[in-house]
Order: C-alpha cells, then structure tokens, then sequence
C-alpha cells in the first residue's frame, strides 16, 4: 500500500513529513516519482493535471487537500472507481469564519469610505452615523461546514443573519432558505451577501447581473468560495451603476488574478490572494491517516463527497 502526493505548488515535503510524523510505516510517495503505479492506493491531491490519477490502476481514495472538490471533477479523466474524501478541519473553519468577520465587519463599520477619507484628509461628522450589527442583514449562500460556523459567528455578533441550503435547514437565530424558490427571499433581504457554496455545474456563474438585481440597492458582496461562481465581467458595471456598494474578492476565474486584470485598481473591490483560509498539513495529515486507516478497516470513509452532486 503507497500513499501518492500529487500537488504541484504546494509543499509536499511538509505534507510526506507530516504523514509519516502520523505513521512512520506508510510509504508515502511524491509526484511525478510514483514508482509501480499499481502500488498506489491512496492519493493526496490538489489541483492534480488531469489525467494523471487516470494512471493509478488501484486507487481506492483521493483525499482533496482543500474543502473543495471542484479541482478534481474539473478532470474528464477522473478514475470512477476512486472516491473522494475532502478536508473538514476546526483550523479551515476558524480562518474563513475570521475572513468573513472581517470582510462583514469592515464593510458594517464603513471602512472604505474611511480609508478613502483619511488620504484625502477629510474628518467628517457624518461617519458617527453607523447602523446597529442588529440593522445589518447579512445573507450567506452555502450552510454547509463554513457557512454555518460564519452565520454562528456573525449571530453572536447580533448581525440580522440568513442562509441559504439546496436543501432545508433549521439553525438557531438564522433565517434559512433553500432552493431556487428560497433565493429571491434571501437576496431581497440581504445587506451583506456572502458566497459559501461549492463551485458545481448547478452554482457555476450564481453571482451574475441578474442575481445582483435581486439585492437591494448599494449591497455588497463576499465572494470567498471559487472564481467560477463570478461572471466577473458583470461585477464592474454592478458596482458602478451603485447596485453593488463594494465587492471582496478571494477567488478568480484565473489564478492567479493576471496583472493586466480590471479588478486589481478597481476603488470598489478588495482582492485577497486566496488566502481566505488554508488547509494546515499539521492537522488535515491526521485527519487523512484516520481516513486511510477507516478504509483499511472496512469503517466508512469520512468526509466523503457525493459524486453526483459534486461536494
Ligand atoms: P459544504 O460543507 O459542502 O457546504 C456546501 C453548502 O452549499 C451546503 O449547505 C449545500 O447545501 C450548499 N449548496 C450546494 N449546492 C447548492 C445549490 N445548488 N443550491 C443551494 N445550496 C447549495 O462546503 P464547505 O466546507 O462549507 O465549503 C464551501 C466551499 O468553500 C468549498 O467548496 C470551497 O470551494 C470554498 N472554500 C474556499 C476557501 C478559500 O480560501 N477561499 C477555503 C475553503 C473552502 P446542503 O446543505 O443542502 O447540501
Ligand atoms: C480552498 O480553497 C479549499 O477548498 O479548501
């Protein structure tokens, strides 16, 4: 039994470190140097070239190192026999719920007005005239592991919250919403809108003109999820025609985000490197030994994607 790390970019030392720290006995193998392709029956992958996990014969899992799965079922090559565990992490919900909070929190208190009023030296009274957390309506798409953590963090904070689930939910002080008929409600109510949701054909292009026109006036946008839920070309217009106030940005079609790229200098759009959260090799390893192990005891896999849905 070899484990393969199949991530070029990342650090895959860090990660055969950490997977050995858990289990000395694995043999923990680093992409392109597979060795015997028929040895190896687990996989460690992010962003992987497509086709290469075509060439393991034998592969029982992929173990995603992000929460996302978009970056394998991109592939046409996909092995169907493998299936595909993803990271559930406290670290990986703690720093997207601190994203969010500071994202929500620098647009609740006006920050880039501010910002903009401190370069050019103006002190004016009327930023005194803040709305209550319990005034601002904040609405999330996606309630899975993130979005749910986010709208209890913002709850605590006293924020109006809402969300919205394909299918329906019950959470504590949260407005919750679900399917196409729950959408409009949602955005009509909605402040501050913040993309939690898996990038699936079904959620591919959601932040467009259209959806913008469902928000009330002025509204702004937390895009934290993938780059394939943006129509980027629809975003300028929305923000200069005032129905979007401002927009963060974490994820792009293309990353990273090209030089020559409109939102970079655009006054109304912060751009972060997607760096909203990160999966930590010192916690996810043991979650993926677990995982390995459950397998090889016959146990279910855990955090296990559904295919067909695609998260
Ligand atoms: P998750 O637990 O799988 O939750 C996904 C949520 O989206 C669920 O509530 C699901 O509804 C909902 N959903 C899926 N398809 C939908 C549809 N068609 N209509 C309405 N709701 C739909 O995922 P997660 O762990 O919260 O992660 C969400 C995404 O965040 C990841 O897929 C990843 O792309 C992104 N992410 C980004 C970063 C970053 O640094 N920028 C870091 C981590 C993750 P149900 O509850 O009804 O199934
Ligand atoms: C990061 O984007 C993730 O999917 O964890």
């Amino acid at each position: 039994m070899a484990v393969l790390i199949i991530a070029p970019g990342l650090k895959a030392d860090w990660w055969a470190r950490e997977l050995h720290e858990q289990n000395p006995a694995f043999d923990v193998r680093i992409w392109p140097d597979a060795g015997d392709p028929d040895d190896i029956d687990y996989a460690l992958a992010w962003k992987p070239p497509p086709g290469v996990l075509a060439s393991f014969p034998n592969l029982k899992v992929v173990f995603s190192l992000g929460a996302g799965v978009d970056h394998l079922l991109i592939d046409p090559d996909f092995p169907p026999h493998s299936r595909i565990s993803r990271v559930v992490d406290p670290y990986l919900t703690a720093g997207m719920v601190e994203y969010v909070l500071l994202h929500v929190l620098r647009y609740h208190k006006n920050q880039p007005a501010l910002d903009d009023q401190q370069r050019a030296r103006v002190w004016d009274d009327r930023a005194h005239e803040l709305k209550q957390a319990d005034e601002r309506r904040i609405g999330i798409l996606g309630l899975g592991e993130l979005g749910q953590a986010a709208a209890r963090a913002l709850v605590a904070l006293e924020f109006d919250v809402a969300g919205w689930s394909r299918s329906p939910k019950t959470i504590a002080d949260v407005q919750c919403f679900h399917g196409s008929a729950g959408l409009n409600d949602l955005l009509a109510r909605t402040d501050i809108l913040v993309c939690l949701l898996p990038l699936t054909p079904e959620t591919e292009n959601i932040l467009c003109e259209e959806l913008f026109a469902r928000l009330p006036e002025g509204a702004y946008l937390i895009n934290a999820a993938r780059g394939g839920h943006l129509v980027e070309d629809d975003l300028i217009p929305a923000l200069e025609s005032g129905q979007l106030g401002q927009a963060t940005l974490d994820v792009f079609q293309t990353e990273p985000l090209p030089d020559n790229h409109p939102f970079w200098g655009h006054r109304q759009i912060t751009v972060t490197p997607h760096n909203a959260s990160i999966t930590d090799p010192r916690s996810v390893a043991r979650q993926i030994v677990e995982g390995i192990t459950a397998v090889e005891d016959g146990n279910p896999l855990p955090n296990a994607v559904d295919r067909k849905l695609g998260y």
